[in-house]
């Protein structure tokens, strides 16, 4: 299918028009963004490994049901996928206590949580992505009804399970991730963007070394090696 006029351009992809209305080509850029773009860089070869890294994780999601817009991938940084409405959400689940909930909470890093957490933020980078609830949700016009949470939530905590597991038969630790929906041409919510070392926080199961983009955001060495080797670990 051939590339047609960009759509929409974000921080780590591109989305371009297809021949066919309800299906879009993402393009994975090498660009790096952290704390909402204030630190910025860009490194060869990081969008083809995240394109490759998430269509594995679509294609396993496909496979166990959950319903994602992952058509194919073209080559090493195109995806082919149905277009859909993204829903300005970002569904956190946490299994581990790091980052923003350990600064927020005062949780000791590293904790481990009695259940698997799932939060919502607002995806809004003037207001750099607040954490919001299931009213707020709601209120906002984000998601109009409570089956549409308690779907989100339900589909965040399986694709939790599935990728739990996957990468502990890796010897991949899956600390955290965030994942997007949208809406499909149809309306239904389905799983959307990517899922990537760009979006999750994957540590090694004997030694924790970390092997995502806290590399970048700590400065704690190669996005592209770490990437690779989950690549590797993954294929
Ligand atoms: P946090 O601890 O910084 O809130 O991040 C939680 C998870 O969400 C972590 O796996 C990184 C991911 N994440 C994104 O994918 N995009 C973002 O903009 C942020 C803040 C976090």
């Amino acid at each position: 299918m051939k590339k047609k006029e960009l759509i929409y351009e974000g921080k780590g992809k591109k989305l371009y028009k297809t021949d066919d209305e309800n299906i879009v080509i993402a393009e994975f850029k090498d660009d790096l963004t952290a704390f909402n773009a204030q630190k910025k860089s860009c490194e060869s070869g990081k969008g083809s490994l995240n394109c490759q890294i998430s269509s594995l994780i679509f294609e396993l999601l496909n496979q166990k049901n959950i319903n994602n817009h992952f058509i194919k991938q073209l080559d090493e940084n195109h995806m082919l996928c149905k277009k859909v409405k993204i829903i300005p959400l970002e569904v956190v689940v946490r299994n581990i206590a790091t980052g923003s909930l350990s600064k927020r909470l005062g949780i000791k890093d590293e904790t481990k949580l009695p259940f698997s957490l799932v939060e919502f933020y607002y995806k809004d980078d003037l207001l750099g992505d607040p954490i919001i609830n299931d009213e707020h949700c709601k209120i906002m016009g984000i998601l109009d009804s409570d089956d549409d949470i308690q779907y989100i939530k339900n589909i965040a905590r399986e694709v939790n399970n599935i990728l739990i597991n996957f990468f502990d038969s890796k010897g991949v630790k899956l600390i955290d991730f965030k994942i997007e929906f949208g809406r499909d041409s149809n309306n239904n919510i389905i799983l959307a963007d990517e899922i990537s070392p760009d979006s999750c926080r994957l540590w090694d199961k004997e030694s924790n070394k970390k092997m995502d983009k806290d590399i970048f955001r700590e400065n704690l060495g190669n996005v592209v090696d770490a990437y690779q080797e989950i690549l590797n670990r993954i294929k």
